[in-house]
């Protein structure tokens, strides 16, 4: 066997060993991909990137200085730029606007929480959800903010996982960081490769967390054949060599895995969390619309369906996540695995046992040459 033949210019480009990227991934209550993790799969030979999308820029500075210490190999951060945020205010005043401009989904809350079995806490055993909230950024200048922060602190890949980065191409480029944009489409595939983008993740229906209409098998090709000679990573549904070869296949340069890093020592998610995911089978999440106002696919969730149930539209980012913070409160401190959203994607069936996760990249990488030894070995009849 080939010392490594999985080599393509993605590991070039990022300078990394093996193609295989670790998703930035966010959360409502904090990151899930934090350092520890970050590190584990960068020092594994892949690359790991820290999920800040919505933290302010003192947590982000904290989070590159404390992975700076775990690992001196590179890494990348991932923030969003939705292009629906307002340029100013804070996360606070627009939570207190709710109730009064949109009641109908306001009124709802109570009757859902009484269905679903829940209370408001009345002791709290760990910081609610509502203050995470609040210390969370959600305007175009606080976007900035983050940004400036990267730039600052030359972290030398920057993802962004929603919207356009192409305002900042030029400070990026200046200090030599490689920009990834993250895509459902090819029409916004088309989009960032105008901006300039080193790279194009194109993510699947079968992803975790916010997610494409199309299926990956069908959407990689597509991306590939519109952006080329950008290079493409695959997402959405990669859990093993097996996927990571049928990446190459597909014409992507490498991976991007979210759903497979979960149910790992390293990963942020609370151990309940986790379990879901171990227990989870393939058709044990759902896309739903109710904790963002985006389509997200989750663990199955009791809110999701509680509202489904009523026929409620849902509001846009982020006044959608306003409206059922109450909800997601109670549940959180109750931790009801049921209800606490946990993003995680199909392919969380082939999770069986918490694994650390350079374990996972160190398999990923051996069953792919695996695969790459059995097609070798096909000859023609
Ligand atoms: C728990 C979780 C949180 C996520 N948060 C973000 C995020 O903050 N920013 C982002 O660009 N993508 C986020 N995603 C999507 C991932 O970046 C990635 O595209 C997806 O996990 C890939 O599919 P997979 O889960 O099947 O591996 C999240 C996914 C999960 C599972």
């Amino acid at each position: 066997m080939r010392k490594n033949a999985l080599r393509t210019k993605l590991c070039e480009m990022l300078d990394i060993e093996y193609p295989i990227l670790l998703a930035g991934m966010g959360g409502m209550g904090g990151p899930v991909a934090g350092p520890e993790l970050v590190a584990a799969v960068s020092n594994a030979g892949g690359l790991g990137i820290l999920g800040c999308a919505f933290l302010p820029p003192n947590k982000i500075e904290e989070m590159i200085r404390q992975t700076r210490k775990l690992t001196d190999r590179p890494f990348g951060i991932d923030t969003v730029l939705p292009a629906e945020a307002p340029q100013t205010g804070t996360t606070a005043e627009m939570r207190a606007e709710v109730p009064a401009q949109h009641s109908e989904e306001a009124d709802v809350i109570p009757e859902i929480m009484q269905e679903l079995e829940l209370s408001v806490p009345k002791e709290r055993t760990q910081r609610s959800l509502s203050d995470a909230a609040d210390d969370t950024v959600f305007t175009g200048d606080l976007f900035k903010e983050e940004i400036e922060i990267i730039l600052e602190y030359r972290v030398p890949v920057y993802a962004a996982g929603l919207g356009d980065p192409g305002p900042y191409m030029d400070d990026f480029r200046k200090r030599g960081i490689k920009v990834i944009g993250v895509v459902g489409h090819t029409r916004s595939a088309r989009r960032v490769a105008k901006s300039g983008v080193d790279i194009i993740v194109a993510q699947g229906r079968d992803a975790g967390g916010h997610t494409s209409r199309i299926g990956t098998i069908a959407l990689i090709p597509q991306v590939v054949d519109v952006v080329s000679p950008i290079p493409v990573v695959a997402a959405g549904g990669i859990g093993d060599g097996r996927g990571l070869v049928a990446s190459l296949a597909l014409g992507a340069v490498g991976v991007w895995c979210g759903t497979i890093f979960l149910a790992t020592p390293e990963s942020l998610y609370e151990d309940y969390q986790k379990q879901s995911i171990i227990n989870a089978s393939e058709d044990d999440t759902v896309v739903s619309r109710v904790i963002t106002g985006k389509e997200a696919r989750i663990y199955k969730n009791s809110l999701a369906a509680a509202w489904a149930k009523r026929g409620l539209p849902t509001l846009p980012m982020p006044l959608q996540t306003m409206v059922v913070l109450p909800i997601l409160d109670a549940a959180f401190e109750a931790r009801r695995a049921d209800i606490v959203p946990t993003p995680a994607g199909q392919i969380s069936g082939i999770v069986h046992e918490l694994k650390p996760a350079g374990k996972i990249v160190e398999e990923m990488v051996e069953s792919a040459h695996q695969v790459l030894e059995e097609f070798w070995r096909m000859k023609p009849a």
